[in-house]
């Protein structure tokens, strides 16, 4: 015997996507039940990204869910490019017209939207296994899964597939429906998380002949880096000594920098490819955020990206609550591929900048490095790299 149940939204998914969605359709006054097949506890520990673009941090602000962002995330007005042991300034602030960034975790956002959603009472199901969607092509799309040792069924007029790039959602399109375009990056990033207060106020991206390095953070007490490394590396070729070795070497100055170390609270490895799935509606279903694309983090912009396709899918569906006309929602997928494409082209441009190409030749590095001096010294440049980094707006 399955239960059933009834609501208009039906989201896979509780990362940024599924949460900032159920949230934005709540104020609207459209019902949703959220499903999530991990637990509230693993959701809200993952460590994942940390730049909030201007705008992101507008709309969680302006929507009610950004008390605790705006107290304790760290607003950056630059970031530094640094190559050929010499760090070069990107004051966003003045290339854009005043607009900063946020460095606040992924996971307090997730934090703060589950929050309020539980607060308000809204359907948010954590742990729920066996997820299938049904009838996405029909006006009566329908979501099976396994809750507290009970199958049941939840009836929707609408799925948002939220459920980041190993979800089941994509798969529930049939072959030949979306075209999937990619690109493969021959590194990846060996991030850590440390018990170190940062050794610099704002972010150093770097450009090394060892491999590019990324100093961020998190709060004033913990740092957040990242290393280029092989995509094949296991974490167990990677001790803290070398880490913090390969750190120093990577981030070192002429004049001297220093880095300040401390006790590692968590370590990972993660792969660097753009992906971009056409069309991001099928029927009823509707893709957002990792689960239509994914980018390599060296432009920050995944979770916006994130925010920015629901945002759009909100006001879709509150026209087509409002006055039953499908016209917005059916321009979702048009309207998010410009923003992504953007985003794509930006993420793709600061990776080829700022990596070691393997085997690459003289000639490839020389480029590297004209491309560097060239934004760090053209006011032109630096504004491309400072508009499309703060985010362009929504909409
Ligand atoms: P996800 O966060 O992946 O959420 C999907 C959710 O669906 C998950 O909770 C998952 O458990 C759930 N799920 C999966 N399958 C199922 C299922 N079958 N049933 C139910 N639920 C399911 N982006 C930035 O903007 N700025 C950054 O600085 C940045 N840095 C990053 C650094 C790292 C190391 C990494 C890994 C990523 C970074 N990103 C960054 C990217 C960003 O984290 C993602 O783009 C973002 O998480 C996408 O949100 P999402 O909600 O679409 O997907
Ligand atoms: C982070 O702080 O996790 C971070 C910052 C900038 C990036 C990617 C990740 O480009």
């Amino acid at each position: 015997m399955r239960t059933a149940m009834r609501t208009q939204v039906g989201i896979v998914g509780a990362g940024p996507a599924g949460l900032v969605l159920a949230h934005l359709l709540q104020r609207r006054g459209i019902e949703s039940v959220v499903l999530e097949n991990r637990s509230r506890d693993y959701v809200e520990k993952r460590v994942r990204a940390g730049v909030l673009e201007y705008g992101t941090v507008q709309l969680l602000t302006e929507t009610g869910v950004g008390d605790r962002l705006r107290r304790e995330g760290l607003v950056h007005t630059g970031v530094e490019l640094r190559f050929d042991g010499q760090g070069h300034r990107i004051p966003f602030d003045e290339l854009t017209g005043g607009r900063s960034i946020t460095v606040y975790g992924q996971q307090e956002v997730v934090k703060d939207l589950i929050r309020a959603r539980l607060e308000a009472g809204a359907p948010l199901l954590f742990g729920v296994a066996d997820v299938s969607l049904h009838g996405v092509d029909s006006p009566t799309p329908s979501i099976r899964f396994r809750a507290d040792g009970q199958d049941q069924e939840l009836q929707c007029d609408v799925i948002a597939g939220c459920d980041g790039f190993h979800g089941v959602s994509r798969d529930s399109v049939p072959a030949g429906v979306l075209t999937g375009y990619e690109r493969a990056y021959p590194f990846a990033w060996l991030g850590i998380l440390a018990k170190a207060p940062p050794s610099s106020e704002e972010l150093i991206y770097t450009y090394h002949e060892r491999g590019f390095a990324l100093h961020s953070m998190r709060s004033p007490q913990v740092t957040r880096l990242y290393l280029q490394c092989d995509p094949d590396d296991e974490l167990a070729a990677w001790p803290d000594e070398r880490i913090w070795d390969e750190l120093h070497a990577r981030l070192a100055t002429r004049d001297g920098f220093t880095l300040t170390e401390g006790p590692v609270l968590e370590k990972g490895i993660t792969g660097m490819r753009s992906v971009v799935l056409e069309p991001m509606q099928y029927g009823r279903l509707f893709l957002a955020g990792d689960a239509a694309h994914i980018v390599p983090a060296t432009g920050a912009k995944g979770l916006n990206l994130a925010v920015a396709d629901v945002w759009v899918l909100a006001r879709g569906l509150a026209e087509f609550y409002r006055t039953g006309s499908a016209a917005e929602l059916d321009r979702y997928s048009a309207t998010c591929l410009r923003r992504i494409w953007r985003g794509q082209h930006f993420s793709w441009w600061m990776t080829s900048m700022l990596h070691r190409f393997r085997g690459d030749d003289e000639f490839g590095h020389r480029l590297q490095l004209s491309q560097l001096a060239y934004v760090t010294s053209s006011r032109a440049a630096a504004t491309t790299l400072a508009e499309n980094y703060v985010g362009l707006p929504l909409g």
